[in-house]
Parts: structure tokens; C-alpha cells; sequence
């Protein structure tokens, strides 16, 4: 759970997308702020049901933030990125001003999730074109290593912003109407043309004849697959499209891959969706797939040209996976991986307490539970009570202590991750231990639906805390630690 979130960019053509994705996915954050240019500032603009007023970008702006989603050019970035950094924000970043940098991971969740623990402050997302083609290329390399792979892009005009749709409207109507029209983003007509560049020639020493955009599709997709050695040949064009970017893939692996072995791999890959049947004329098409978050993938065949070589073609939504869903999804997967790095990091200052031994254990775990596993406070005080003898104790310490007092306790049921209560409240004689199953429901009695949880909101609450609880004392056990539940308690007589 994040306290604070600011987006960066957020009147652009993908803050526009990361705005709505943070508001339909409930994104873990307590507050948000949306920061643009100084010509947006004082816009306000819709989230979940309130009016938020952009802010201008500045420093200072990112105080008191703990996450940033960056969607802004890349000059601009280049300074954004590092005050936010230098404040302690971790930075989702969209440009391609840091994604090649070592110490940068650049993540595509479905692809490579693990490197994402790995940033100083800024996490990467890759160019769009290169996103859609690493997500299909990734399980065939995994099957049968790929050699080389050969791509031309149809790249739509929303791939440059709110300005590359300005263009093609006001072009193609101007075009209509017989008038000219002044571009704001290209450097040609897109209107009833296409044009066979994106990007400049800034690497012509290294990749001559190529452009900016085809050197990021080379470099992006050998950092994420974790192999320089796969051949690429990139061809990038913009087309009259206003949305979603389209690629013909042909690729050529060490061990066949069949059309049949492709399409399994592909449909066993979250993230991506086969459409492909020629006879019937299905295939994905920029029309079909716009506002969709996956990568679709078609026309499927061998290479006529290549003993193993597989041609296809493959779709998907520039602004969506391309832009803003992976770097919402690389944002949700920080906010789970974090959840796990705080309850480890609990974990091992409980550790330091139960061997310094400290008699204020209760309290402290209550805090830690509360402060940085993100539970509820009634919640975080019920869950741990550690005793000298290094036996861990579930009670409720501040409701329950007097029913304990009475011989009524709670426990964990370590091997079976159950939950289990000794009622001296519950009628009967001999007050034997109740077992009244699953923790979860047992907790949901006992605090009230909603009552409890992680302050995140994720998931079933009372789910989520038993699995992070339980964490703390596996970890306690695998640092050695003899953790077995008390003995129940025989009530004493009413
Ligand atoms: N479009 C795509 O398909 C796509 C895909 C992958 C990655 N990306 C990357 O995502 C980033 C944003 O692209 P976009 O297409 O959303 O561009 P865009 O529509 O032109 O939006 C740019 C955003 O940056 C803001 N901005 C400009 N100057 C600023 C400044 N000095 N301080 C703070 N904010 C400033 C703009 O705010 P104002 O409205 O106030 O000017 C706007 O919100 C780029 O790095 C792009 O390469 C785009």
C-alpha cells in the first residue's frame, strides 16, 4: 500500500490510460496527486469520484510521495526522474531516457517479474512496439532459442502522443477538405500515407541506417530476454492508424518450433490471446484490439523461406499494454512484492526483539504488525503475543486478555494454518478446545465483515493478514526459531 502516488504526465495521451487503470484496478494508494507542465496546472481533473486539481511538476512536488508513474518525453524525464529519486520516490518510468541503464530494470510483468526487485529507484517500461513483440517472443525462446527474428511495424499515430492524433485528424480532414495542414508531431503527412521512420538516426555509429526506434526494439528486447546474441532486424513505419501497433514477426529458432507448439506456448502465456483462423478471416486488427489490455497474435505459419522459421502477426493497444497497463501492472507488482519486503523486514526486527529478549515484545509486535505489515490496528494487536520461551502466542490482546484471564485463549494451529479457540464463553461443562476452522472465517466472526484486514484493500483482508502472520512464522521457524502453539487452556470453573 502506498501513502501517496503522484503520476507525472497525467494530462498526456498514456496518463490519460494510467488514470483510468488506477481507478478501475482500486490501485493500493491512500492518496494520489496528478502533476503535468505549468500549462496544465490548475486543470482539474475526475478520479474516483473526486476533482483533483493538477499541480506543475517541480522538486518540490514530490515530498511526502512515495510511488511515481513518470509519462512524460523523455527530456523531460531526464530531470523529472531523479529529483523524485533523490526524495526517496520509487519511479515507474515510461520514457526511454533510463531504460538501458544497468542498475534500471526494465520489466514487463508477464515476462520478466523478478527483476523488478532489483531497481535503485527507477523501474523501467520498454517501448511499445518492443513490449507486444518481446511478450510473443519470449515463450518461443524459452522453448527453442531464439536466432534471429526479422519485424516491421504499422505503427498507429497515437504512439506520439496527444499530438500524433491531433495529426491525423486535422490532416486527414484538411486532406479532405483540399486545405493544408500544419503537423504538429510528424515530420510528413500521415493523412493517406505512411511513413517509413520513427525516430532519428542517433545511433547511426553503432546501428547505421537504423532509427532511434528499431535501435530500442534491438537493445530493449536482448535486456529483458537476458540474451544479446539473438540477431534482430528491426523495420519501424507510421500508418494512418489512430490506435494500436501492428507487426509482422518472422523468427527463426535453434529447435523447430511447430505452428501447433507455437499456439500452445502462446495460449499457455498470460497476457497474450490467439486469433487465428484464416479460412473464417479472423485475425487481430487495430479495430478489434483497441482498449484492450492483452497482445493478440495471428496469422500463424511456418516460414516458406526458413527450415525454422515461424512468421505471425501481432497486435496490440500502444497506450494500453504498450504504455500504461504495464506500467500500472509493474506498480501493483512493486506494491505486493513491498507488502512481502516489509513483513521480512518485521520479521527479522522481531527476531532482534525475542532475542534482546524485551519485555515490551507484545507492544512492538502489535506496532510492527500495524506500521509495516499494513494491518489494522485491532487486527495487528490480536494476531502475535511472543512469551520468553519463544512460543508464539494468537490472542487478542486488548479485547480478549480478560476471557484469557478466564482460561479462554486463541491459537494458531501451526500445521494446519488453522485457528483455534478454547471458549470459556462457549456453553458446556468441560470448555474443550473449539476448532471452529479456517482461520480466515474465524476472524471474520470475530471482527465483522470489512472489520479487518490489510489497510490496502487488497483481496479478502482477513486472507491476506493470516498469510502474511503465518509468513512471519515460517520465517521464525526457519531462522531457528521452536515456535509451537501454546497449550490450549483448560478454562478454569465459572
Ligand atoms: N504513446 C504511446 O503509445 C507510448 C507508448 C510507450 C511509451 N510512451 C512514452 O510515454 C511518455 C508519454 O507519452 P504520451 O504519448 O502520453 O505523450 P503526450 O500525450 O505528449 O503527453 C506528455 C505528458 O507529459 C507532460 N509534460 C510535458 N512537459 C512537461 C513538463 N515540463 N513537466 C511535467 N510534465 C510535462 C504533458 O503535460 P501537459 O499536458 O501539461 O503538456 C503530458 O501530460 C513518453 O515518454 C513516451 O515515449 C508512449
Amino acid at each position: 500500500m502506498f501513502n501517496m502516488t503522484a503520476l507525472v504526465g497525467a494530462t498526456g495521451a498514456v496518463g490519460t490510460l494510467i488514470r483510468e487503470l488506477l481507478e478501475r484496478r482500486n490501485f493500493p494508494t491512500k492518496d494520489i496527486k496528478f502533476l503535468a507542465s505549468k500549462n496544465s496546472a490548475g486543470k482539474t481533473l475526475d478520479f474516483a469520484g473526486r476533482k483533483i486539481t493538477v499541480e506543475e511538476t517541480t522538486p518540490e512536488a514530490f515530498d511526502g510521495v512515495d510511488l511515481v508513474i513518470s509519462s512524460t518525453p523523455d527530456d523531460i524525464a531526464a530531470w523529472i526522474v531523479p529529483e523524485a529519486v533523490k526524495r526517496g520516490c520509487v519511479v515507474v518510468d515510461e520514457s526511454a531516457t533510463f531504460r538501458m541503464r544497468d542498475d534500471v530494470p526494465l520489466v514487463i510483468p508477464e515476462v520478466n517479474p523478478d527483476d523488478i526487485m532489483k531497481h535503485h529507484g527507477i523501474i523501467a517500461s520498454p517501448n511499445c512496439s518492443t513490449t507486444q513483440m518481446v511478450q510473443a517472443l519470449q515463450p518461443l525462446h524459452a522453448a527453442g532459442k531464439i536466432l534471429r527474428v526479422n519485424v516491421c511495424t504499422y505503427q498507429a499515430t497515437s504512439g506520439a502522443g496527444v499530438g500524433g492524433t491531433r495529426d491525423l485528424i486535422g490532416g486527414t480532414k484538411a486532406d479532405l477538405a483540399g486545405e493544408t495542414y500544419q503537423n504538429e508531431v510528424f515530420a510528413h503527412k500521415i493523412a493517406f500515407n505512411v511513413i517509413p521512420q520513427i525516430g532519428s538516426q542517433k545511433h547511426r555509429d553503432t546501428f547505421p541506417g537504423y532509427t532511434s526506434e528499431e535501435v530500442k526494439m534491438i537493445l530493449e528486447t536482448h535486456k529483458m530476454l537476458g540474451d544479446n546474441t539473438i540477431r534482430i532486424s528491426p523495420t519501424c513505419v507510421r500508418v494512418p492508424v489512430s490506435n494500436c501497433h501492428s507487426e509482422v514477426i518472422m523468427v527463426e529458432t535453434e529447435k523447430k518450433i511447430t505452428v501447433a507448439e507455437a499456439i500452445r506456448l502462446w495460449e499457455a502465456t498470460p497476457g497474450l490471446v490467439v486469433m487465428d483462423d484464416l479460412d473464417k478471416g479472423v485475425y487481430p486488427m487495430p479495430s478489434l484490439c483497441s482498449g484492450k489490455d492483452e497482445t493478440f497474435i495471428g496469422r500463424i505459419r511456418e516460414d516458406a523461406s526458413c527450415a525454422n522459421g515461424l512468421v505471425f502477426w501481432c497486435v496490440s493497444d500502444n497506450l494500453r499494454k504498450g504504455a500504461a497497463t504495464n506500467a500500472v501492472q509493474i506498480a501493483e507488482l512493486l506494491a505486493e512484492k513491498c507488502a512481502t519486503e516489509k513483513v521480512d523486514c518485521a520479521t527479522s526486527k522481531l527476531i532482534e526483539m525475542i532475542e534482546r529478549k524485551d519485555g515490551k515484545i507484545w507492544e512492538a509486535i502489535a506496532k510492527l504488525g500495524e506500521k509495516e505489515c499494513g494491518l489494522e490496528k485491532d487486527v495487528a494487536v490480536a494476531f502475535t503475543k511472543v512469551r520468553d520461551d519463544q512460543t508464539l502466542f494468537n490472542t487478542k490482546l486488548d479485547d480478549y486478555k480478560a476471557y484469557e484471564a478466564q482460561g479462554d485463549q486463541y491459537r494458531w494451529d501451526l500445521a494446519n494454518c488453522r485457528f483455534v479457540h478454547s471458549e470459556k464463553i462457549c456453553p458446556g461443562p468441560t470448555h474443550v478446545p473449539v476448532v471452529r476452522g479456517p482461520v480466515f472465517e474465524e476472524l471474520r466472526v470475530r471482527c465483522g465483515e470489512g472489520d479487518c484486514g490489510r489497510r490496502d484493500g487488497r483481496g479478502d483482508g482477513a486472507v491476506g493478514d493470516i498469510f502474511e502472520i503465518t509468513k512471519i512464522i515460517r520465517a521464525l521457524q526457519g531462522a531457528g526459531y521452536t515456535v509451537t502453539p501454546p497449550p490450549v487452556a483448560t478454562a478454569s470453573p465459572a
